[in-house]
């Protein structure tokens, strides 16, 4: 890995010497994305800090919005920046979670009607959100002109420490690209035998597609009864996935099921906010605390990240 990582940003330097575009290096490229990633961005700005973390689950409802949306609020009082774009197609509930009804989305910044930054909704937590709903469905039909533009659009977001991409559940292209772009890709599932096979299934599909070992999958556990609960759902799947997709899943930790969170849901109101001291809101800043101690040290940036996924599609 390290081989490669050092060939690709080799590539980008020569890239960079040559024709004055600057690239990113592709430390974590997958095994589609190398040949997009080394053709070079038509990015200037040095835009590695931010971190993108994805979100996302082989079954719908187990959570995934809830933990996007409080784990930004846990990432925020640490000081950070934080992002949350919607990007679940079917479903697309950031914004009702937060109360908040945004007038235009991605949809309206591919049809060059706004900018990033007309769209981006502050939220009063602290954290901001883009939505996304009809937006991301439009990105197969763009042409290259249009990609391009875009993407130097969303490169606006490289003032965030942290962008959390809210996923649509299951397997779409859309989802495995953002999945193998990120810097962190969280699989949530529940201890429900269903939403154990489903979140088995997507990380069989993406040990399948990409080259695993350069994407960073975790996996949460969320609605458990306890830590034993917990731990020996996640033992069964990293054992599983280590055996047999050789793939490496790190536990990153789980959330109890707790009553405040459907409450919070239906208050419009993040748990977090609502009540920071239940044992949702204590699980999610245990979390956070975790990622924010395994932080890379050169996250891939907004702008590699997007350069990634849709150069490809
Ligand atoms: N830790 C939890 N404890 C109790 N209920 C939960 C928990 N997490 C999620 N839920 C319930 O599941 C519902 C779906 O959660 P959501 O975050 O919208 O899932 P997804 O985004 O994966 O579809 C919530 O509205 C809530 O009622
Ligand atoms: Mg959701």
């Amino acid at each position: 890995m390290e081989d490669q990582a050092e060939k690709l940003r080799e590539i980008m330097r020569h890239k960079k010497n040559s024709s004055g575009i600057s690239g990113y290096s592709g430390e974590r490229t997958g095994k589609k994305n190398q040949a997009a990633n080394a053709e070079g961005s038509a990015l200037q700005r040095d835009n590695r800090k931010t971190r993108i973390i994805t979100v996302t689950s082989g079954k719908g409802g187990v959570g995934k919005t809830n933990l996007s949306v409080n784990m930004a609020l846990a990432f925020a009082r640490l000081g950070k920046k934080v992002v949350v774009m919607d990007a679940d197609l079917g479903l697309a509930n950031v914004n009702v979670m937060l109360n908040i009804i945004p007038k235009y989305n991605l949809y309206h910044v591919i049809k060059k009607q706004k900018s990033i930054h007309d769209i981006l909704v502050e939220t009063e937590y602290g954290i901001s959100i883009v939505a996304g709903a009809s937006g991301f469905s439009q990105i197969a039909n763009m042409s290259e002109q249009e990609r391009q533009d875009f993407i130097s659009e969303l490169d606006t977001l490289s003032f965030a420490d942290i962008i959390i991409i809210d996923t649509g559940a299951g397997v779409s292209s859309n989802v495995l690209d953002f999945i193998a772009a990120a810097d962190d890709a969280i699989i949530v599932t529940t201890p429900e035998p269903t939403a154990i096979t489903d979140a088995y299934g997507i990380i069989k599909i993406i040990a399948m597609e990409y080259d695993p070992v350069n994407i960073g999958l975790k996996l949460v556990v969320n609605r458990a009864k306890g830590a034993a609960e917990a731990k020996s759902v996640a033992d069964r799947m990293t054992n599983i996935a280590g055996q047999f997709l050789n793939l490496k899943l790190d536990y990153l930790g789980f959330i109890y099921d707790d009553q405040s969170v459907p409450t919070s849901v239906r208050q419009q109101k993040p748990f977090m906010v609502i009540d920071p001291k239940c044992k949702a809101s204590l699980c999610i800043q245990h979390l956070v605390e975790r990622m924010d101690k395994n932080r890379l040290v050169e996250p891939a940036g907004i702008g590699a990240m997007f350069k990634k996924i849709f150069n490809r599609t």
